[in-house]
């Protein structure tokens, strides 16, 4: 059985004093209102990640991941986060290969595999993201750029590698803007990428594999989407700035 997850990726958003409280409410109502299995991440930024683990209830299915990190162990790479820092604070997943990194910070496909790469050999679950842009999806081969995206970063993992790596398919044309993917959509594309994965790794580890939709998910839209058979659950942004709206979405991939 693939695990089902919800992840909050709240990018360049709160001081410390609201991610405290943000961080506070979300482990509160998650524990007192979300009763089955769906393990939740939250992507916070890198600078709150030592002091917001104080807040996590102990073994709890709440964890803390970040939303990059540099494909070198250490070095002069100035403002850079590496894999073994946050290992060394008990992070578990790192967000790579986010659309808005990829296009603010020219992060490319082969880069992206390095980062992957130390990424698991620091032992952290990446959750890799891939997804087209408008123009590609109404004039493109769109499903072609997204697999290869998939092919470029992660083929050369081995199978056991690979077994640790989520998938979230983020189309830029529904990020941040409020245009949801229709639920047969992301179904449609989700179920391509898993068969893609299965081309390369055999049909079990596809089908273990977990795929997120990420793209104006929210309190209203998020069950419909987690209710698709290839849709293990969600990346989620705008709506994981408030503690009511991601506990909906969070209850909603029970
Ligand atoms: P929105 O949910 O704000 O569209 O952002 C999605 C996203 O980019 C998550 O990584």
């Amino acid at each position: 059985m693939r695990k089902r997850l919800v992840a909050g990726n709240w990018k360049m958003n709160k001081t410390y004093d609201e991610a405290v409280a943000l961080v506070s409410e979300v482990v509160n109502m998650v524990k007192d209102e979300v009763t089955g299995q769906t393990e939740v991440v939250l992507c916070t930024p890198s600078i709150y990640l030592t002091a917001l683990k104080q807040y996590l209830p102990v073994g709890g299915r709440i964890s803390l991941g970040a939303q990059n990190c540099h494909e070198k162990a250490s070095g002069a790479y100035t403002g850079e986060v590496s894999a073994p820092m946050l290992q060394s604070i008990g992070v578990r997943y790192v967000i790579l290969g986010h659309s808005e990194r990829r296009q603010y910070f020219n992060e490319t496909n082969a880069q992206l595999a390095e980062r992957v790469d130390a990424a698991l050999a620091n032992g952290l679950t990446p959750i890799f993201c891939c997804g087209e842009s408008l123009d590609m999806r109404e004039n493109g081969d769109y499903l072609g750029f997204v697999k290869e995206q998939l092919t470029e970063s992660l083929f050369h993992l081995s199978a056991e590698q690979f077994a640790s790596v989520v998938i979230a398919y983020e189309p830029i044309w529904a990020i941040g803007t409020g245009l949801t993917a229709s639920s047969q959509q992301a179904q449609d594309m989700h179920r391509e990428l898993r068969q893609h994965l299965a081309g390369k790794y055999g049909d079990e580890a596809a089908q273990n594999t977990t795929i997120l939709y990420g793209g104006s998910a929210n309190a209203q839209n998020a069950a419909e989407l987690f209710a698709q058979p290839d849709v293990d659950g969600g990346l989620i942004g705008g709506a994981s700035l408030k503690s009511r709206d991601f506990t909906t979405v969070v209850k909603a991939n029970n």
